[in-house]
């Protein structure tokens, strides 16, 4: 495909979305960019700066105010919309707000004969794809959430920092639900081939230090939110790095929300990790050897979503 062809239908233009739209009209990835949002008005001011921008950039992108008919001939659809972050306490509390605007808005996209992949970054966003898959009917694989991509590049700053050294040499990772029951992979976390534990070795007590870099991961978002009301340049980024892979078939591997069926020990359910990214969504998971206590954590992680997501089972019940 080449850029000609690659268009972009961005759903739900706040924070998140708008910041997703101006990191993908820089990065000249779209050939056309339709914004939809239910906020008519904030869609039309968005896609007015957002053309100033384009028109900026090496390679432009037509960005328009668009409708789901735009779904039809789209290379990727993406959602953006959710629950205010502002109210933000646990992102649990978003499940049934976020599951009534994916039976307001998927129907609508399907509708329009759209079966390609469906990116999304709404939360609790492990719940979110669950819901957003069974609402479409498409495969597993054609639901791609951000899952714990956004965690993993906060784990690997702080082992960046820690180390002094820069994020690109570190290869650590977050698996499990974005949020509260999250696991930061210290067994297999490494700074250019060498395990974090020998950098660690002037820490008096390296369980305590552990603990508190995992909670600092987890509570990130919360500070963020504390001092601006949302989060939102971070995941623009994790969100355009899902993009490019998808639209180029890159099979970059990414931390993604995928479905598991048996892998990990889980099954039935989306979560955080990693996967090979390209053409067709989520094309392998890849399992990585873990320690017996994250095995724990993580099957204790899946057990919560699958109960967190009866709550959105509710709303598709309704
Ligand atoms: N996955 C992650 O790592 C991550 C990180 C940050 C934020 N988020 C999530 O992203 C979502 C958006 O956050 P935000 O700060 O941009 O919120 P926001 O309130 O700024 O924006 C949400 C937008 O969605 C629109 N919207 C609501 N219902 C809609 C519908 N039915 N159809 C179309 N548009 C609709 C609203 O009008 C609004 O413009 C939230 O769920 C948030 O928790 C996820």
């Amino acid at each position: 495909m080449n850029k000609l062809g690659r268009k972009v239908v961005l759903i739900g233009s706040g924070f998140v979305g708008s910041s997703y739209a101006f990191a993908l009209v820089n990065s000249g990835l779209a050939s056309t960019l339709s914004i939809i949002d239910i906020d008519k008005d904030k869609a039309i001011a968005d896609v007015n700066d957002l053309m100033d921008a384009s028109c900026k950039t090496q390679s432009p992108t037509l960005v328009k105010e668009g409708s789901y008919e735009d779904c039809k001939d789209a290379d990727l659809v993406v959602l953006c919309y959710g629950n205010s972050q502002k109210n933000l306490t646990n992102r649990l509390n978003d499940i049934k707000i976020a599951s009534r605007m994916v039976v307001d808005t998927i129907p609508k996209v399907i509708e329009n004969g759209y079966d390609g992949i469906i990116l999304l970054a709404t939360n609790p966003v492990d719940v979110i794809s669950k819901v957003v898959q069974k609402v479409s009917g498409l495969p597993y694989n054609k639901i791609v959430g951000s899952g714990t991509n956004l965690d993993t590049a906060r784990f690997i700053q702080y082992l960046a920092k820690e180390v002094t050294c820069n994020p690109k040499d570190v290869e650590a990772y977050v698996i499990g639900e974005h949020g509260n029951s999250s696991v930061a992979l210290w067994s297999n976390a490494r700074i250019k081939g060498i395990s974090i534990d020998k950098f660690l070795d002037n820490i008096d007590n390296e369980d305590k230090f552990k603990e508190e870099v995992s909670e600092k991961i987890r509570d990130k978002a919360f500070q963020i939110i504390k001092g601006k009301g949302a989060t939102h340049f971070g995941i623009a980024n994790c969100l355009l790095d899902f993009t490019r892979a998808i639209l180029l078939d890159e099979k970059k591997i990414i931390m993604t929300s995928a479905y598991l069926d048996g892998e990990y020990n889980n099954k039935g359910l989306y979560t955080g990790v990693p996967a090979v990214i390209g053409a067709n969504g989520c094309e392998k998971i890849l399992e990585m050897d873990i320690s017996k206590k994250e095995q724990e954590m993580f099957d204790k992680s899946c057990k919560d979503l699958e109960e967190n997501y009866k709550l959105a089972q509710e709303v598709l019940d309704e």
